[in-house]
């Protein structure tokens, strides 16, 4: 088939902008099917660090069309910098970005989305959700409310006025309720200009993402399709309510860029060969000790959106069965395993125990899997990871052991290991295009 979908099996910040850019040189096109710039993609290529939000991680191939698909929600402000930064660097051209596709019907973040955001994030206090602050709840509400501003309306100045005011009616609600700043109508007036000058900018990107994939499949190209967050943030199966506000899993693919699920081709699954979390919620492995955050400074465990320093833990396989169970995971991608080295003796999760009883599978109810205990498997540290990989067997016994566990225990191929955040330094051991 030729197309693969990309997701991350955890909480997100597995390394899917690294493994997209790897995949990028056997796709044609690259397509984003969900969330907004709460992402934060790094990719390393010859020591430069690129950080994408919202514009694909195949970007940097110069030859690759970059999609932003419908299932996405998409702050015009902080697109139109990123497509700066990228014209900047000649990588495409602001004036008529051939390469670059924003779909018409993704979903606009306006700017009271993000203060209806921060405020909720502050009146819930003890409680928060820990969000990236970016608007994408709201954004996604007013979508499922049916009062959302999309692309194609954006573009045309005189339909931005309407849902911008009916917008921040409700936002001005909220915001009251919560003891928040409202919108004065000076305010507004400027919000709507400032949005039909941005809709203008974008105005040459947007297009029918669904036919353009469709008509590309027809040519026999092959497409990748780039997750954001992870499948223990999606908002029906992950660990909610500390969830983002977008579905994060494989099926999504087909929805957020409108093409059909038949078409999606394997699925690989992206982990880091440990867990981290941004943001409260559940994580039943984590390290609250010297080690969990020798683990933070070793791993440069500190969020690529908003900065913050993520929470550590060992490697959690009963949430990453779910998440191969959840998704139909075909494929593994392992990253960071070289952040391991010299670690010690790892542990592993092989089951959770509840009031002297093993589970059976990961609780939906988060309050039971607040209480879970995690049982443990010991595996002998390694050291001296290279830092390039023609074979496995160049890896320390130790590492190899480790990684054809995870394999055996999850009953999936692993097909890319990572030995280091830069382009190259992976092994690719099965063709996931093929
Ligand atoms: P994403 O959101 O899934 O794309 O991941 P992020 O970019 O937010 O976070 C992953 C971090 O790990 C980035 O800083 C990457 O440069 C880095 N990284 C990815 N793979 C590897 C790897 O195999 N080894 C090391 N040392 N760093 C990696
Ligand atoms: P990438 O694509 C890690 C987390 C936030 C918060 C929760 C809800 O880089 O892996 P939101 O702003 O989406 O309403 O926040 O989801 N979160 C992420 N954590 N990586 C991400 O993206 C994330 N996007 C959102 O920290 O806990
Ligand atoms: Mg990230």
């Amino acid at each position: 088939m030729g197309n693969v979908v990309c997701i991350g099996a955890q909480w997100g910040d597995e390394g899917k902008g690294r493994i997209v850019d790897k995949l990028s040189e056997q796709a044609d096109i690259v397509v984003r099917f969900h969330g907004g710039n709460n992402a934060g993609h790094t990719v390393i290529v010859d020591g430069i660090r690129t950080v994408l939000h919202l514009v694909p991680s195949g970007v940097l191939h110069k030859d690759k069309v970059c999609i932003i698909g419908s299932g996405c929600v998409v702050d015009p402000e902080v697109l139109i910098q990123e497509m700066e930064m990228l014209a900047a660097r000649g990588l495409i051209d602001m004036a008529s970005p051939a390469r670059l596709v924003l779909s018409d019907q993704a979903h606009v973040i306006l700017p009271f989305h993000k203060r209806v955001d921060k405020a909720r994030e502050t009146a819930r206090g003890a409680g928060k959700i820990g969000t990236t602050g970016r608007g994408i709840g709201p954004a996604y509400e007013d979508k499922a409310a049916r009062r959302g501003l999309r692309v194609h309306d954006l573009i045309h100045p005189a339909r931005v006025s309407e849902a911008v005011r009916t917008g921040v009616m409700y936002a001005n609600s909220v915001l009251e309720a919560l003891g928040a700043e409202v919108y004065t109508g000076g305010e507004l007036e400027q919000m709507i200009t400032r949005l039909q000058e941005q809709g203008q900018k974008l105005k040459p990107c947007v297009d029918d993402c669904g036919a353009r994939i469709a008509d590309a499949i027809a040519e026999g190209k092959r497409v990748l399709f780039e997750g954001a967050q992870g499948t223990l943030l999606d908002l029906d199966h992950g660990t909610y309510p500390y969830v983002t506000s977008s579905n994060c899993l494989a099926a999504h693919a087909s929805v957020g860029s409108g093409v059909g699920p038949h078409q999606l081709g394997r699925v690989l699954g992206v982990l880091k060969a440990y867990s981290t979390r941004v943001g409260e919620g559940p994580f039943p492995t984590e390290l609250n000790d010297d080690r969990g955050e020798a683990l933070r400074q070793k791993g440069g465990e500190f969020g690529a959106t908003t900065g913050r320093p993520r929470r550590t833990g060992w490697l959690d396989l009963v949430a990453l069965a779910y998440a191969v169970r959840i998704n139909g995971i075909t494929d593994l991608a392992i990253t960071k395993l070289d952040i391991l080295a010299g670690y010690g003796d790892l542990e592993v999760c092989v089951g959770y125990e509840l009031d002297g009883v093993m589970l059976r599978n990961f609780p939906h109810d988060i309050q039971q899997l607040q209480a879970v205990k995690p049982v443990y498997q010991t595996f002998p540290g390694f050291s001296d990871v290279p830092e390039r990989l023609d074979s496995l067997d160049q890896l320390p016994a130790g590492a190899q052991a480790y990684l054809r566990f995870i394999a055996e225990r999850l009953g999936v191929r692993l097909s890319i290991v990572g030995v280091g955040p830069g382009r190259g330094q992976e092994l690719v051991l099965n063709d996931v295009l093929a």
